[in-house]
């Protein structure tokens, strides 16, 4: 299962980390091509959060290196990484939740965002723009994931990491949200930590598939949904 693609946006290579002295994550390398989406897939603790968390930047490496459009930003600070283009959905406090709607979009994408951001982000959610009064704790499942992801793509990132846009979102607008993801992966970089796996393998065109940790498949996202031992890997 090759897939080679040239010059990655975002090139992992080798990279170990993990919490304190508990390592996580081992010797994974991961190419992230500039446009389209590429899912991670892995069952509950295999990693794909602390995975997303050292990309951000929130978690140190042990070893590895992680390069943006070339740049290594192994060490970067995630405020850094950021402003250089890597945007984060995190699975949870994404949002603030005592804030309105329309404070949590004034504080995204590191704060200050034009007016017209604003509205294009209202139009590309348009459930949000009757909300923008409401405090967040009061939205719906998938209101709070649109408007975490709106806050993120307020920061103009060159890739866009989702951890678990899905969770906690009641069915009949997981297919909205999972439209919207396939509109950005056509035009930007998109990774979508994702348990609806069905939904990840229509988004994405490759997947990498985690098991404790370690790449333990990966390939074009037809060729891993067809792989036998996929649900070996993905079976709690
Ligand atoms: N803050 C932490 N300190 C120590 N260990 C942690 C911490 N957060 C996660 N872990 C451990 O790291 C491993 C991977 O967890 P992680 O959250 O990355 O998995 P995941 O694939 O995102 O799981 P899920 O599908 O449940 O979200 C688990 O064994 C977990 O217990
Ligand atoms: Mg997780």
């Amino acid at each position: 299962m090759s897939d080679v693609i040239t010059d990655p946006l975002l090139s992992i290579s080798h990279l170990n980390a993990g919490y304190g002295r508990s390592q996580v994550l081992f010797d994974l390398s991961l190419a992230i091509p500039a446009t389209g989406a590429v899912a991670i897939l892995g069952r509950n603790g295999a990693g794909k959060t602390t995975l997303l968390k050292t990309l951000a930047g929130e978690i140190t490496p042990m070893s590895g290196t992680i390069k943006l459009a070339g740049a290594d930003v192994t060490g970067a600070a995630a405020e850094q990484r950021a402003r250089a283009g890597i945007g984060h959905v995190p699975q949870e406090h994404a949002i603030f939740a005592k804030m309105t709607v329309r404070e949590n979009l004034l504080l995204g994408g590191g704060g200050s965002p034009e007016k017209a951001a604003i509205d294009e982000m209202l139009d590309f959610f348009p459930k949000l723009g009757a909300r923008l009064g409401q405090t967040a704790a009061t939205l719906s499942g998938g209101e709070r994931k649109m408007l975490a992801i709106s806050r993120a793509l307020l920061g103009r990132p060159k890739v866009l990491m989702l951890d678990e846009p899905t969770e906690g979102v009641w069915i009949g607008v997981i297919e909205e949200i999972a439209d919207r993801l396939s509109e950005l992966a056509r035009r930007m970089s998109v990774i979508l930590v994702e348990q609806h796996v069905e939904l990840a393998l229509r988004v994405a065109k490759t997947a990498y598939v985690m098991d404790r940790g370690a790449i333990a498949l990966h390939g074009p996202a037809d060729q891993v949904r067809d792989d036998p031992a996929l649900l070996r890997y993905l079976a709690p």
